[in-house]
């Protein structure tokens, strides 16, 4: 299977569109040595050429597509080799293009868990608008670790793991977040027997999501801060990492020191960077320790094959 970056930011991108933090002001004027990339996104294929998954959804799905010929194979009038749609939350990075994907000539077959499902006909209600359009075949993600197959795409089997993390901020569960309302995704290739976890939101680690981790040959996990008070000092705002859902890399129980104890041949990636992180700047001190222990940073345009 083939696995492919399609955006590696978080939500607002990099640069932002407002933001004039270190990282997007110096990229804008070329004082920092860093990719742009857009907001949050994997596509996932098998056997078959013409048959993709997209992992969310992002704002920025539109450029993303133009950005992969792969996914207009062609065949028809109306055409997109993307032939299913997994969520593994309903935030807004992942989920706003569902709109820009309405022109769909038959209903968007979706994955989601229950608590996601209701936010997203709820509080969010971009199924029920999405229902006036190309209308959307709800499948159901449980939370007993079911493998599930997305037709077309050959030869990949899937399985989600709710884990620790919050809610979209328009949720009624904000405050009192539910499993299932943050999946990491265990996608496996059933001739290799080879497995990524893809976990672009993990507030902590848990049990059974490191479990998975240790057993996949690939892992791409939350790269969202390097500090848990990284948008604090910055003035951007007064929540922790880990008030949000992030599990930041650096300090003690932080990404690193786990990453740190997985097998040496695992392939580690980190993807959903927020703009504000220093990662992002190739010279950067932090992306220099990255290399060091061998962790990558993602950048859209990634290919994994596994
Ligand atoms: C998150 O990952 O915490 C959210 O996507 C933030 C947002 O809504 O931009
Ligand atoms: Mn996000
Ligand atoms: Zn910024």
């Amino acid at each position: 299977m083939k696995i492919r970056v399609l955006g590696s930011a978080a939500g607002g991108g990099f640069p932002q569109w407002n933001c004039n933090c270190r990282n997007c002001a110096g990229l804008r004027n070329g004082t920092v040595r860093a990719r742009p990339r857009t907001q949050s996104s994997i596509a996932v294929r098998g056997s078959d050429a013409a048959g993709w998954a997209l992992i969310n959804v992002s704002p920025d799905i539109t450029a993303q597509m133009q950005a992969n010929p792969a996914f207009q194979p062609g065949r028809s009038l109306r055409d997109c080799a993307i032939t299913g749609i997994v969520l593994v939350d309903g935030q807004v990075d992942h989920t706003t293009g569902l709109y820009m994907l309405r022109e769909a000539t038959r209903p968007w077959p979706i994955w989601c868990t229950d608590s996601t499902y209701a936010d997203l006909t709820c509080g969010n209600p971009i199924l029920n608008v999405l229902g006036h359009f190309c209308g959307v075949e709800r499948q159901r993600i449980d939370l007993a670790g079911s493998p599930f197959a997305i037709s077309g795409v050959s030869g990949v089997s899937w399985r989600a793991i709710a884990v620790p993390g919050k809610p979209a901020p328009y949720s009624p569960n904000r405050d009192k977040p539910v499993p299932g309302d943050n999946l990491a995704l265990v996608i496996t290739d059933d001739v290799s027997g080879r497995s990524a976890v893809y976990a672009p939101g993990l507030g902590a680690m848990d049990e059974r999501v490191w479990q998975a981790m240790q057993s996949a040959a690939c892992v791409m996990v939350d790269g969202t801060f390097w500090t848990d008070d990284e948008m604090i000092r910055l003035g951007a705002s007064k929540k922790h990492a880990r008030d949000i859902g992030h599990l930041p890399q650096s300090g003690p129980g932080g990404m690193l020191e786990w990453l740190a104890k997985l097998p040496h041949d695992t392939l580690e990636v980190l993807i959903h960077i927020n703009n504000t992180n220093p990662i992002l700047d190739e010279d950067s001190e932090q992306a220099r320790e990255l290399a060091r222990r061998g962790v990558e940073v993602a950048w859209d345009g990634m290919e994994i094959e596994l």
